[in-house]
């Protein structure tokens, strides 16, 4: 009887024991560990583990819980509507004017004509502002081959913000009828600066699984340090493990963020997969690209004058001197302008007629190594890329401006001040007369105005991830 007794109690004493130590060991031993949950797009306020109870009233508009978020592919939140679903990526204030909320996303409706509706979420509020959104607004144009409605379509949607005695809304759920419950909560980013800075990069989603590119990233990274840049935002899709390491480093040293990403849908996150479609599915990948891009402005709005959008074979680089001393010469030219974008011209991977590598450069600096481009620059207006002023722009594409508070008029850089140098072992899809191109070649080094500074700081860079190649000059 006594053994009967004592066994009926040892063993929930035992549950309890063990169940305290899976609960409390972890959560003591990693504070961080449900930061680590990585959804960035979420609220802090479900790091707490209280159920959070706002509404307008109990079947009206209720604060969804985590478990009741939907994802796609970790970073995009889904919420349905009677016309599809929406795929939402992030939401920012914005208050360069009354303020409001931008929201950004990809939707299955092709051109929606109708409006939506924002619950805004307040801290210190137990009910949502609800506001009506305006017409979405496609981050894409006709004639480019994606008025199809299979596609999902990057959207721009737009909310105005009460600030509630000077209070702001720290997320915001997305929805068809103003009293749905949603299936989404986007955390309200807002970019923050007490001194505005001049210079921000972004990279849409970096993906080199398979090819160690490290060599030529870090390359690139210091050689936009020398010219003016305070930070690169990447995303990241999937990268090489030095690579990683090579991220890693320079965030810790505050020099770029890196906001991991996702292909939206149903396409695996294995990397052959995400390979494939990135190669297979032009379009749709040119139709989220566009997100990512948005993403970087809104993120850092307010904290950067200029947001330039290049990918990490391409660098504008003056005839002379930095980017600072450049925008301020084309500010003197043409005050205001939306954007001032420089034209496009290749520096080839492997020129025929370039036989030996230059002394005092590591082989490792392709751009330092590789001076010999295109005599002729592509066809003005195409293929570029530049400076857009935060001030002004309200959706941005990788070559121009979508939309700015007046209308967007973007200049294009003259040829004596700089040009974009865009290193390719062959032109862009649709460039026409490549093969001229390819044959009068120039040489051109003003690249090496930065060489000794650049193999200085790659160098070292390199030493300190113990990536120093062997083999070198
Ligand atoms: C809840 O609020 C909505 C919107 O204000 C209203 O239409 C509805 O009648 C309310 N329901 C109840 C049960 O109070
Ligand atoms: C929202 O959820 C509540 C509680 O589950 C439910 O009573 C209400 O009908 C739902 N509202 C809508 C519009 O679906
Ligand atoms: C440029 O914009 C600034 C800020 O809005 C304004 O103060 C300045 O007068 C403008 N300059 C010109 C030449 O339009
Ligand atoms: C580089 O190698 C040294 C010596 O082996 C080691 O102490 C250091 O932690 C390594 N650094 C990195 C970033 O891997």
């Amino acid at each position: 009887m006594l053994k009967k007794i004592y066994f009926v109690l040892l063993v929930p004493t035992i549950l309890l024991i063990i169940f305290y130590h899976q609960n409390k060991v972890p959560k003591k031993s990693n504070p961080d560990s449900k930061k680590s949950l990585n959804i960035g797009n979420v609220p802090e306020i479900y790091l707490s583990d209280a159920k959070i109870t706002k509404s307008i009233n109990h079947s009206c508009a209720n604060f969804p819980q985590l478990s009741d978020l939907h994802f796609n592919n970790n970073y995009w939140q889904l919420q349905q509507t009677t016309f599809g679903d929406f795929y939402l990526f992030g939401a920012y204030l914005d208050q360069r004017h009354d303020p409001v909320v931008r929201i950004l996303a990809l939707y299955e409706e092709y051109q929606p004509q109708n409006t939506y509706f924002c619950q805004l979420w307040y801290d210190n509020s137990p009910r949502p502002l609800i506001v009506e959104s305006d017409v979405p607004y496609w981050l894409f144009r006709h004639n480019w081959g994606a008025d199809n409605k299979a596609y999902k379509h990057p959207y721009l949607i737009t909310c105005p913000v009460d600030l509630i005695k000077g209070q702001k809304p720290s997320s915001v759920s997305l929805v068809e009828k103003p009293c749905d419950n949603a299936s989404n909560n986007l955390r309200i980013f807002e970019s923050f600066s007490k001194r505005r800075k001049n210079f921000l990069v972004c990279v849409k989603g970096l993906f080199y699984p398979f090819e160690d590119k490290t060599h030529r990233l870090v390359e690139w990274i210091e050689l936009l340090g020398l010219l003016g840049v305070e930070k690169i935002h990447f995303f990241e899709l999937n990268v090489h493990p030095n690579t990683k390491k090579l991220l890693s480093y320079y965030e810790n040293h505050g020099r770029i963020e890196v906001t991991p990403l996702s292909v939206a849908g149903s396409v695996s996150n294995n990397p052959q997969a995400v390979e494939r479609f990135l190669r297979e599915k032009y379009t749709e990948r040119r139709l989220q690209e566009v997100i990512p891009y948005n993403d970087c402005l809104y993120r850092h709005l307010h904290e950067f004058k200029y947001v330039v959008l290049l990918d990490t074979d391409e660098v504008i680089i003056p005839a002379e001197n930095t980017w600072l001393e450049l925008i301020e010469t084309l500010q003197d030219i043409l005050p205001n302008s939306s954007s001032y974008m420089a034209r496009n011209v290749y520096f080839w991977d492997n020129p025929s007629h370039q036989h030996e590598w230059f002394e005092g450069i590591p082989r490792h600096m392709h751009m330092l190594q590789h001076v010999f481009r295109a005599r002729k620059h592509t066809k003005p207006m195409y293929f570029v890329k530049g400076f857009h002023d935060t001030r002004l722009v309200i959706a941005l594409h990788n070559h121009f401006p979508f939309l700015c508070y007046k209308k967007c008029d973007f200049t294009e850089i003259d040829l004596g001040l700089a040009h974009l140098q865009h290193y390719r072992a062959d032109c862009a899809y649709g460039v026409k007369n490549c093969g001229v191109m390819k044959s009068e070649s120039a040489m051109d080094t003003r690249v090496w105005n930065f060489k000794h500074e650049l193999v200085k700081r790659v160098e070292k860079t390199l030493a300190d991830l113990n990536l120093t190649l062997k083999m070198e000059v």
